[in-house]
């Protein structure tokens, strides 16, 4: 794949539909999911070959603690392994590993599992692949405007500084998959000035062709900003 003059440095993708695409094919929801993990490994790549600076990727919410225990298990366990599994092929795409949200709240195997990750891939440089684990947006917000607040003043300025996304940089474009138009309490603050892209594909059928269809309306796009 090569690269393309979409303009795009900051990409996120709410990664839906994984439950709906197992129920289609009359599977167990924990089917969509593990589908949903090779969506991703495909698409971090893909980010990579098409020269995005972040790629960040909605994992875990902070309200998908309220589904049954053996999905939230299921689903923390995938995260363990896609992480054990796929260090070697970020150290091979110079892809360094982010995490945002409050994952220092998750079991104690899973953030010693991170901690390791996140150093084992400081050095890389390309791409920044932000994963979502346990994150809210308005649990981010309070926690940057307590932050900004402790340093002195809650100005616009001090909050995003303190936004888990501060070293990330703007939001261009956000991609939600499966077909439901809304945010789901995801970078609230980040899209204030984002393009939206809704498609109904859900997450498990979402190829490197759907990222570039999204970045090529991007790239027609006119940003505003408010001005004329
Ligand atoms: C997205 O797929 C994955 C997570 C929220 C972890 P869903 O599990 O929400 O799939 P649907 O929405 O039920 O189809
Ligand atoms: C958003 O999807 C969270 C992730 C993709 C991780 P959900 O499926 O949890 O969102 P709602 O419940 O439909 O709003
Ligand atoms: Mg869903």
């Amino acid at each position: 794949m090569s690269e393309t003059h979409h303009g795009a440095r900051h990409v996120a993708i709410i990664m839906d539909g994984n439950g709906r695409w197992a129920k289609k094919r009359f599977l167990p929801r924990v089917a969509g999911h593990k589908a949903g993990v090779e969506a991703v490994r495909t698409i971090v790549r893909a980010a990579a070959e098409m020269g995005l600076e972040a790629l960040t990727l909605y994992a875990f919410s902070s309200e998908n603690w309220k589904r049954p225990e053996e999905e939230v298990s299921d689903l923390m366990g995938l995260m363990k392994r896609f992480i054990l599994s796929d260090l070697d092929e970020f150290a091979a795409n110079d892809v360094k590993l982010k995490i945002i949200g409050n994952w220092r709240a998750l079991a104690p195997d899973v953030v010693e599992l991170i901690e390791k990750a996140l150093s084992r891939t400081a050095g890389n440089s390309r791409t920044t692949l932000a994963v979502a684990l346990n994150y809210g947006a308005q649990d981010e917000l309070v926690r940057a405007a307590a932050a900004a607040a402790a340093a002195g003043a809650i100005t616009a300025e001090a909050i995003e500084a303190h936004l888990d996304t501060a070293d990330l940089p703007p939001l261009d474009l956000l991609i939600r998959t499966s077909g439901e138009v809304r945010l789901s309490n995801f970078l609230l603050w980040q899209s204030a000035y984002a393009e939206l892209y809704f498609t109904d594909t859900l997450w498990p059928d979402f190829k490197p062709a759907d990222l570039q269809a999204a970045l090529d309306h991007f790239a027609r796009r006119e940003r505003r900003y408010g001005g004329l």
